[in-house]
C-alpha cells in the first residue's frame, strides 16, 4: 500500500527551510516593530458569516475558495482565507480602540483557500500582515505602504513595483459601478458565465476575471469616478510616498480580490513571480468593514504578504539563509556500555551552552564520525572504555581531524576551544 500523501496544495516546512522561515518572521517583527506594531494572534477558524460578510459574497474567495464545514455543535465554520476580518473582530471585541487609536498590530500564520495549486499558489499558505485600526488618515495609508516596502527591502528583495490605486468611497463606487455596467452590458453575450452573473451583483469583479481580460483595457477607470474629496485624499497619500522616497506606480485598474476596500488599495508586484501569482502582497483601506461585521464604524488599513512567495523571491536574490547544522557537537559512546557516561558528557556540554547530540547507536566508530559529519557537527566527543576508566573524554576537531584526551572537568572548555578555532570569520 502506498503511503498516504499530503493533501494537494499543501507543503511541509522541513528543517532545512526553517532558518529562512524564521528569518523572514524576525525581519517582519523588526521592521514593523520599528513602526510600533505589536503581535496579535487570532484563531485559524471563524464563524463562516464573518468571512462571508467581511470578504464579500460575489468574490472568488468566498464563492469558490473557502473551506467551510459544520462542526460537531452544528456551527458553520470557515478556515480563514485571510487575516483582516479576524484581526478586526479581535481588536473590536477586546475594545482596544477605546484606549489607543489607532491600534497597530501585526500577525503571521496560515490561511486557507481552495485555489488551483501551482508555483507560488497553495491551498494552505502563510501570510505576514499588519492592520492599523481606528483612524482614517491618508498619512497612515502611506505609513502602511512604506512599512511594506521597507520590509521587502530588508529581505534583500529588489525589482518590486508598488501598484497603487484609489477605489474611492461608497458614492464613488456607486458611480463607478454604473459606469462599468453601462460599458459591459452591450458585451454581455461575450462574457463568461461567471461574469454575466457578476455584472449586476459585483461588476468590479469583472476587472480581475482571468477569462474576460480582453475587455478590461477599454473599460472605464475608477479614477474618473472619484469625488474631489476622494481625489484630494489620494493625492495626499501619493505625496507622502514621494516624501518618503518610496517609488510607486499609479494603477487605475487595480481592484484587488476582496470586497472590503475603499480609498487606497495597493499591491507589491515582483518580476520573478509570473502572471496571476506576481503579487508578493497587497492591502488597502477598509473603513466600511467594521459596520458590515456588526460593530461600530471603525476605519482601518493594512497589508498582507504571502510568506512562501516572499521566500521564493528572497532565495532567488540569495538573501535567505540556508540550512543550519542541527548541533555543534556529537557525543558518541564507542560501545553500548558507555551510553550513560556519554549521556552525562552531553549533559555537561548542554549546560555550557553547546548544542550536543548523543550517539548511542551500535555503529562502528568510523560510521559514528560520518554521522557527526552529516549532522554538521564541528566537534565529536568519543567516550570509550578507556575514557570511562580515566574519567575523561576524547575531543575530536571535525575540521582538522586532530583529537586530544581531556579530563571530564575540562571537557566543556576543550569543546568550546575547538568550536572557537573553527568560527568562520564573516567576509
Ligand atoms: P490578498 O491579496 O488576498 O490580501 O493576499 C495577500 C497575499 O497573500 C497575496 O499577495 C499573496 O502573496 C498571498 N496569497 C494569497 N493567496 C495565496 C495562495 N493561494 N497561495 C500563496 N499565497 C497566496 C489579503 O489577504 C488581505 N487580507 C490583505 C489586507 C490586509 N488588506 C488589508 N489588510
Amino acid at each position: 500500500m502506498p503511503g498516504i500523501a499530503a493533501p494537494r496544495g499543501t507543503r511541509d516546512l522541513l528543517p532545512a527551510a526553517v532558518p529562512a522561515w524564521e528569518w523572514l518572521h524576525d525581519v517582519h517583527a523588526r521592521v514593523t516593530g520599528s513602526f510600533g506594531y505589536q503581535l496579535v494572534d487570532t484563531p485559524i477558524f471563524e464563524h463562516a458569516e464573518l468571512i462571508e460578510r467581511g470578504v464579500g459574497t460575489g468574490t472568488d474567495v468566498v464563492d469558490k475558495e473557502t473551506y467551510t464545514f459544520t462542526d460537531r455543535g452544528g456551527r458553520l465554520i470557515t478556515l480563514r482565507p485571510e487575516g483582516t476580518a479576524g484581526v478586526l473582530r479581535a481588536v473590536l471585541t477586546a475594545n482596544l480602540v477605546q484606549e489607543i487609536r489607532p491600534v497597530r498590530v501585526r500577525y503571521a500564520g496560515p490561511m486557507f483557500r481552495y485555489d488551483r495549486p501551482q508555483a507560488g499558489r497553495f491551498r494552505q499558505f502563510a501570510q505576514v500582515g499588519v492592520e492599523c485600526i481606528g483612524e482614517r488618515s491618508p498619512h497612515l495609508d502611506a505609513e502602511v505602504m512604506e512599512m511594506g516596502w521597507r520590509f521587502i527591502a530588508a529581505l534583500g528583495v529588489s525589482g518590486v513595483a508598488l501598484q497603487v490605486n484609489s477605489l474611492g468611497d461608497l458614492d464613488d463606487r456607486q458611480r463607478y459601478r454604473a459606469a462599468l455596467i453601462a460599458y459591459y452590458e452591450p458585451l454581455q453575450d461575450q462574457l463568461c458565465d461567471d461574469c454575466r452573473v457578476r455584472l449586476h451583483v459585483n461588476p468590479l469583479r469583472l476587472l480581475d476575471c482571468k477569462r474576460d481580460q480582453r475587455f478590461v483595457a477599454a473599460a472605464p477607470v475608477i479614477t474618473d469616478s472619484l469625488s474631489p474629496e476622494s481625489r484630494a485624499y489620494f493625492d495626499t497619500v501619493l505625496d507622502d510616498l514621494r516624501a518618503a522616497a518610496i517609488p510607486f506606480e499609479p494603477n487605475p485598474r487595480l481592484v484587488r480580490g476582496l470586497d472590503y476596500y475603499m480609498h487606497t488599495s495597493f499591491e507589491f508586484w515582483h518580476e520573478s513571480l509570473k502572471g496571476a501569482q506576481n503579487a508578493l502582497g497587497g492591502g488597502g483601506r477598509y473603513d466600511g468593514l467594521a459596520e458590515v461585521l456588526g460593530y461600530p464604524a471603525t476605519p482601518g488599513i493594512g497589508y498582507a504578504m504571502g510568506t512562501e512567495r516572499l521566500l521564493i523571491a528572497a532565495s532567488d536574490a540569495g538573501s535567505a539563509p540556508g540550512a543550519e547544522p542541527a548541533c555543534d557537537a556529537v557525543v558518541a559512546a564507542v560501545e553500548p556500555p558507555q551510553a550513560q557516561a556519554a549521556a552525562a558528557a552531553a549533559r555537561t556540554l548542554r549546560a555550557a551552552g553547546v548544542r550536543a547530540v548523543l550517539d548511542v547507536s551500535d555503529r562502528k566508530i568510523d560510521r559514528k564520525l560520518r554521522f557527526a559529519d552529516r549532522l554538521g557537527a564541528r566537534v565529536c566527543v568519543l567516550i570509550g572504555p578507556d575514557e570511562v576508566a580515566e574519567q575523561g573524554a576524547t575531543v575530536r576537531d571535525m575540521g582538522n581531524r586532530q583529537q586530544q584526551r581531556v579530563p571530564l572537568t575540562r571537557l566543556a572548555a576543550a569543546v568550546a576551544e575547538a568550536l572557537a578555532n573553527q568560527e568562520v570569520t564573516p567576509a
